[in-house]
């Protein structure tokens, strides 16, 4: 099972695109959302996982709130990182559990999670395992944390991004047995297991369940040296999407497979494995589109300029990488004069911004594309408008088409 590939959707997508070309006079730029294919992935991704597992939304992928009361419907919980996400948690749901994480907790955040009744809070440096404890206190509360530490390595794998390496995340593994120990300590505390999330964007399920196997023997080695029960292993997301070949994507029914395995021959049937996934859940049911509004050669390069720009969709700067997309041909052109267009071409794709690094894709072959066409980027439910800095500039921001059996039109 891989996630739903958005090829699928592209004819269907293109009448809505057009349907909405003949109706408004300004040019496209909106978010899709396919909220059945989104329904459907996180329904199949949760039913394979063995039953000792829980999935976690990780809403900073895409916290909009449609997408938010479907993969709601879907998955045991949300993890949040902020008291913003946690109250759109729970305007979501009501009862959904929550789990809290993410480096520089306020106060008043470690004191509003424990009145939302969030089930876990992370914890990520001995400081804050303190105030945790003082501020639980002053509530007269108990609340149930995970250590998040930050793993030394040697990892089974090179590409880890969040731990391993130099990082503000978590606890140094060093100071693991102390930290342990304080938690032992405070009354108000209740050390279930430990937060081991260390990487972004993993595409290969055999590394993943390599990598879940170095987590267990960590673990082990914890739970053996302190002499504590660990109820709980949260092993983070990271799960990938592959943004540059679309057709080779994480396995996902073989990984649950694998890991059904690890968990009965490492003897971990009671131990609650907590997966807080954001891309693999999201990427695929979401897409960017915005009509081409010049076309033009500079330097010898063809140049295709979008309305809109990587202040709607900021993931390919972030990640430094070409986006994919697919390009819906219109054949509206209201002009009198010449439609300008270029075939078997390399173009860049660029949005409106006034900054070179306004770049979706650079020097990508496309078999044709036109002024008025619209440019399709795809995959881009998880990590786009969420992490854009969508003021930049002052434009208009993208209009949200949500895409079920009809379309919801806002
Ligand atoms: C602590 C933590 N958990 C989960 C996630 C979600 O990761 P992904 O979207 O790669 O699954 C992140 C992403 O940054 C994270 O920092």
């Amino acid at each position: 099972m891989n996630p739903p590939s958005p090829l699928n959707l592209l004819n269907q997508l293109a009448r809505i695109i057009e349907e909405k070309k003949r109706a408004q006079e300004q040019p496209i730029c909106a978010y899709l959302y396919d909220l059945d294919a989104l329904r459907r992935h996180v329904e199949e991704v949760t039913r394979l996982l063995p039953p000792s597992c829980r999935l976690f939304y990780a809403m900073k992928a895409n916290s909009d709130a449609e997408i938010l009361k479907t993969v709601s419907e879907h998955v045991h919980g949300l993890e949040v990182a902020s008291l913003g996400e946690v109250i759109k948690a729970r305007a979501a749901s009501e009862r959904i559990p929550v789990i809290f994480g993410g480096p520089g907790k306020t106060d008043a955040e470690i004191r509003g999670a424990i009145e939302q009744q969030v089930a876990l809070l992370h914890v990520e440096s001995l400081h804050e395992l303190k105030r945790v404890e003082h501020i639980a206190a002053s509530m007269n509360r108990i609340v149930s944390i995970l250590l998040r530490i930050n793993l030394s390595g040697p990892f089974p794998q090179a590409t880890l991004a969040m731990a391993g390496t130099p990082t503000q995340f978590g606890i140094d593994e060093p100071l693991v047995g102390e930290a342990i120990q304080l938690a032992l300590s405070c009354p108000h505390i209740s050390l279930e297991g430990f937060h081991l999330h260390s990487l972004s964007n993993q595409l290969d399920w055999r590394s993943h369940l390599e990598l879940l196997a170095y987590y267990f023997d960590k673990v082990d080695g914890w739970s053996e040296q302190y002499g504590i029960n660990v109820s709980t292993i949260n092993v983070g997301g990271g799960i990938g999407v592959n943004y540059a070949d679309i057709h080779s994507q994480f396995a996902w029914n073989d990984f649950a497979d694998g890991l059904s395995r690890l968990i009965s021959e490492r003897n971990k049937e009671g131990t609650s494995m907590l997966f807080e996934c954001g891309r693999f859940l999201t990427a695929a049911c979401g897409y960017y589109a915005a009509e081409v509004i010049d076309i033009k050669k500079n330097h010898g390069k063809h140049f295709v300029i979008v309305r809109g720009g990587t202040h709607h969709f900021r993931l390919p700067v972030s990640w430094q990488h070409n986006h994919p997309f697919a390009v819906i041909p219109l054949d509206t052109w209201k002009y009198p004069f010449e439609r300008k267009g270029t075939t078997d071409s390399d173009v860049t794709i660029v949005g409106q911004l006034c900054t070179p690094k306004d770049v979706f894709a650079r020097d990508v072959l496309v078999d044709r594309i036109r002024i008025s066409d619209v440019v399709l980027f795809l995959y881009a439910g998880a990590y786009g408008w969420a992490i854009s800095h969508h003021d930049f500039l002052s434009h208009p921001h993208p209009e949200r088409i949500y895409l079920e059996s009809t379309p919801v039109l806002t």
